[in-house]
């Protein structure tokens, strides 16, 4: 299987499922967060990490928790970006995206009521907020204004009546970054 088929295959068969405690599901989540990335003319790694931010939720894993799907959906997607040949940049901007909650809830007054319900409650399992050392380290991530920007577009797939392009429309995008990296 070629990495955009298991892609195609992963949200055929776990795409359907809500997105954790939202009017969308996971398939819809990551084509509105992807749809917002081609939006702000994001670059293809860029759309292609919107796109699979959350895939770490449709992987197989013991871990699993009724709320927020896969507990350590994270390293399970590290894992699973790296054996197919994704770029250190796409990986970085996918883990990212947690870390950057977590930054934004410390650092902007605001940010935590803007939340939804769930992803207020997922905060505290991923952490909660984060200490100075932990701002400073996060300041200092290589790719820190595109880890904003997906989370962000992320924060913002969460509309149950949003119509965007569908995920046939992203194979090429993820080959050409394959070929690339
Ligand atoms: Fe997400």
């Amino acid at each position: 299987m070629t990495v955009t088929e298991e892609v195609l295959d992963l949200y055929q068969r776990g795409g359907n499922d809500a997105y954790f405690g939202e009017d969308v599901t996971q398939l819809q989540h990551a084509l509105q967060a992807a749809a917002s990335a081609v939006e702000a003319h994001a670059d293809d790694e860029l759309v292609v990490a919107a796109l699979l931010h959350d895939i770490g939720h449709l992987l197989p894993g013991d871990n699993y928790h009724d709320e927020i799907g896969v507990v350590d959906h994270d390293q399970t997607c590290i894992e699973w970006l790296t054996a197919r040949g994704f770029s250190a940049r796409l990986i970085a901007l996918v883990s990212g995206h947690v870390s950057a909650k977590r930054y934004l809830v410390t650092t902007r007054a605001e940010y935590r009521n803007r939340l939804s319900p769930t992803s207020q409650r997922t905060l505290e399992l991923q952490g909660g907020a984060m200490t100075p050392v932990e701002v400073k380290a996060f300041e200092t991530h290589l790719h820190f204004r595109d880890v904003l920007r997906l989370r962000a577009w992320d924060e913002q797939a969460k509309d149950p009546g949003r119509t965007v392009p569908g995920l046939e429309t992203y194979l090429p995008r993820i080959e050409l970054i394959l070929a690339q990296a």
